[in-house]
């Protein structure tokens, strides 16, 4: 049912940051689509929400199902169009880039990033109709790398890239592009952080466990120990909502425990300064060349 304020569209909906916008956005008077990938998370949200919130399958990697996600919706809203389009649907990929496998690295950047601009073509028309806005979920770590997480980080650095282009194309059209840049939120994706980091050490040949293992799982335990103490999902939807509704929306809003300064380190620190805090950080040996092996 359509709602004074418009509505929108969440995608990545079944937990974490997606679910907390696509509830907090239902709350706050918004007819939300929610896209999630299963049945029964779409059960769920629907059980959470008002009876406004209309969830949709969908995976950002299948053209066919963001299409027909695009379609529903067009139907729904009909002339009305979309007052924004929130991407949010994404993972990370732990692990050294030494052993990254080719096909993981790819699936990473289809999801975070090809994903991401698959569904900003596929939504841009009903955005356009309504004057919309586009929220992009990036993160703290488009600005920041860190040691075992280059995957993830070269897909939220692309994304920087992208939501810039974009705010300037569509600049003409007075539609805002506007990225949300969350750090160390506590959600599912924590679990998922060590979970998908023992399987991958699971898979390194024996060289690859003699070298990084000991490391990468001191990184494990670090990341998820500080992700677990980080920022209810609440603070990032709290920051699309005015990413949405601000009269001028600022270009980024970095949201979460240690978001602004982690996003101005590097602007402040030589880049090998900046390294040895971040051996610190995850544990990673300080000495260059300390390794024989
Ligand atoms: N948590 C943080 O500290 C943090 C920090 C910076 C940025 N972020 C970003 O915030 C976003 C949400 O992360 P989160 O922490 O809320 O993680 P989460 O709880 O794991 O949620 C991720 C969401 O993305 C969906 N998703 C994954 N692959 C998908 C695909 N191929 N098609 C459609 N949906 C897909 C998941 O669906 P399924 O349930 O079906 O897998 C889930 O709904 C991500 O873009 C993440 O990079 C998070």
């Amino acid at each position: 049912m359509p709602t004074p304020r418009g509505s929108v569209v969440v995608t990545g909906a079944s937990s974490g940051i997606g679910r907390a916008c696509a509830l907090h956005l239902d709350g706050t008077g918004f007819h939300v689509f929610a896209t999630v990938r299963k049945a029964a998370d779409a059960a769920a949200l629907a059980a959470a929400a008002s009876p406004n919130l209309v969830p949709l399958l969908m995976d950002v990697t299948d053209e066919a199902s963001v299409a027909a996600a695009a379609r529903s919706v067009t139907t729904a809203v009909g002339a009305a169009g979309i007052a924004g389009l929130v991407n949010n649907a994404g993972y990370g990929l732990p692990g050294p880039i030494e052993l990254v496998a080719p096909a993981d690295l790819r699936r990473q950047l289809e999801v975070n990033v090809v994903g991401q601009v698959v569904v900003t073509q596929a939504f841009l028309p009903l955005v356009r109709t309504a004057k919309g806005r586009i929220v992009n979920i990036g993160s703290v770590g488009g600005k920041i790398t860190i040691p075992f997480g280059g995957a993830l980080c070269a897909s939220k650095y692309a994304i920087e890239a992208i939501t810039d282009a974009l705010r300037m194309e569509l600049h003409p059209w007075g539609i805002h592009v506007v990225l949300v840049a969350p750090a160390g939120i506590a959600t599912p994706a924590v679990d998922a952080l060590q979970r998908d980091g023992e399987a991958a050490i699971a898979t390194y040949p024996p060289d690859g466990r003699r070298r990084y293992e000991a490391m990468f799982r001191t990184f494990l335990q670090r990341a998820v120990a500080k992700e677990k103490k980080g920022s209810p999902p609440a603070v990032v939807a709290r920051a699309v909502l005015t990413a949405l509704t601000a009269r001028t929306p600022k270009a980024r809003y970095p949201v979460g425990a240690d978001a602004t300064p982690l996003t101005w380190l590097p602007w402040l620190l030589p880049p090998r300064w900046l390294d040895r805090l971040r051996f610190k950080m995850f544990g990673l040996p300080p000495r260059f060349g300390e390794r024989a092996d």
